[in-house]
């Protein structure tokens, strides 16, 4: 038997309703905010990547996966969203278009060699959302307080928004200083990961898993006193936009995030909740006002998030949503002769076509074995056939919860079940 290649997992069985069930939340949530999908290949070239997420970041520099194609191109598997969407943004000339900024949003698999664990995957799931064009700290609590809305309509509650900035260019270099020269005497007692770091991206140690709690990093000095006026400003108006929204967040000075293509603007959105352990961040994201004309586009400053879909399936799961996202369907029609399935099937049709999740048996079930299935799948509604009914054009339909039964004028079933859903 050939296996799933490791780090990999199918999306089959109630995994599936959850996941159709977030990416229809984000997908309605997105709609609201007024942004558009875009959909990229999951294969780029890979200097794609190289040149946005950074040479000296840990998914370019161990996680990516590169390969040869038969032409003998150099392709990368997407390691996350952004880039591919900023290339189709120059590509297609959307800085051209009428209506600016442009609002998009995708979803779909990235890929990275990571260590495989609870909430770590190979192939993991993102739900994304990309403004480009605009500058305004509007666009910087709007997408945040996108992700909020939409974790609140899935009934997941205690997510923390972490937020920090990172500043403009001549903040973020007065402070790479100020912690080169903090961290210089103690580099040695630092993780080997963070010696490598201290040399390529110093900022990438303090979000370090593995230092996290030494009091070297715990006394570092903190991105928010080096940030300049301009770069002040611009942070407590997008705090302030936050207030206003109403959304809570705790300002973290920790966060740096893991791309290097960040300025001003970084936030995460992290949950305490079992099941996740260390992969306990839901999504992240910030702004990147050099990223498009890195990729040889006009200046542009963009803000976005991604939030992995995979973690939040496992995070709907703990918190036990079954009922209301496994068991969903509607109505169940009960059948056992022939003359009772042709009647069924027709039935079943119709209810379809009014928009009325619905089943019926197909495997020759006893009647006791088709209330049970019946329960399985969580019917609001029972509908049971019987040849003296159906000789009279009426109907006999049961509610699945109260057990009351009452007879239906055939003519008026739809009618019915659409109030008593
Ligand atoms: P990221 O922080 O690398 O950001 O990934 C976003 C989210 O994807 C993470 O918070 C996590 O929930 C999920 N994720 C990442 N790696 C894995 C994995 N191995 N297994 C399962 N889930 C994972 C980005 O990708 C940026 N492109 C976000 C962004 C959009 N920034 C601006 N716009």
């Amino acid at each position: 038997m050939i296996l799933k290649p490791k780090g990999t997992y199918d999306i089959v069985g109630e995994n599936s309703k959850y996941y159709n069930y977030i990416k229809g939340v984000f997908s309605t949530v997105c709609e609201y905010y007024n942004f558009n999908y875009i959909r990229t290949p999951i294969f780029e070239d890979s200097s794609l990547f190289h040149r946005s997420v950074g040479e000296s970041s840990d998914i370019v520099s161990k996680e990516t996966y590169d390969f040869k194609d038969r032409g003998d191109r150099s392709i990368t598997l997407r390691p996350e969203g952004t880039a591919g969407v900023v290339r189709a943004y120059i590509e297609n000339k959307m800085y051209g278009e009428v209506d600016q900024p442009i609002k998009l949003y995708y979803e779909g698999t990235m890929y990275r060699y990571e260590r495989p664990q609870a909430g770590r995957y190979r192939e993991l799931t993102q739900f994304g959302v990309e403004v480009l064009g605009s500058d305004s700290e509007i666009e910087d609590a709007e997408v945040i307080s996108l992700a909020y809305r939409a974790f609140e309509e899935m009934g997941i509650e205690d997510v923390v928004v972490k937020i920090n900035s990172l500043g403009d260019n001549e903040s973020r270099d007065n402070y790479r200083k100020a912690l080169v020269e903090y961290l210089k005497p103690h580099i040695d007692e630092l993780c080997p990961d963070c010696k490598k770091r201290f040399e390529t991206n110093p900022l990438r140690i303090l979000d370090c898993k593995v230092d996290k709690d030494s009091p070297i990093l715990k006394n570092a000095p903190v991105i928010t006193d080096y940030l300049n006026e301009e770069s002040k400003k611009r942070f407590n108006k997008v705090l302030e936009y936050l207030n206003v929204l109403d959304v809570d967040y705790e300002v973290d000075t920790s966060i740096v995030r893991g791309l290097d293509y960040y300025n001003h603007t970084v936030f995460e959105f992290q949950t305490e909740m079992e099941g996740l352990g260390s992969a306990n961040t839901l999504g992240g994201g910030g702004r990147y006002n050099h990223l498009v004309e890195l990729l040889d586009g006009p200046s542009t400053p963009c803000v976005g998030f991604a939030c992995g879909i995979d973690r939040l399936m496992i995070i709907l799961k703990e918190i036990n949503k079954d009922r209301e996202i496994k068991n969903s369907l509607d109505v169940y029609v009960l059948s056992v002769n022939e003359e009772e399935r042709l009647t069924a099937a027709r039935l079943v049709q119709d209810l379809r076509w009014s928009e009325i999740k619905c089943e019926m048996d197909t495997m020759n079930r006893s009647l006791k074995a088709q209330f049970k299935q019946a329960d399985r799948l969580g019917a609001r509604q029972l509908i049971l056939l019987n040849s003296e009914d159906l000789k009279r054009g009426i109907i006999t339909v049961k509610d699945n919860l109260t057990h009351e039964e009452i007879k239906i004028d055939e003519a008026e079933i739809i009618d019915y079940l659409i109030s008593n859903l």
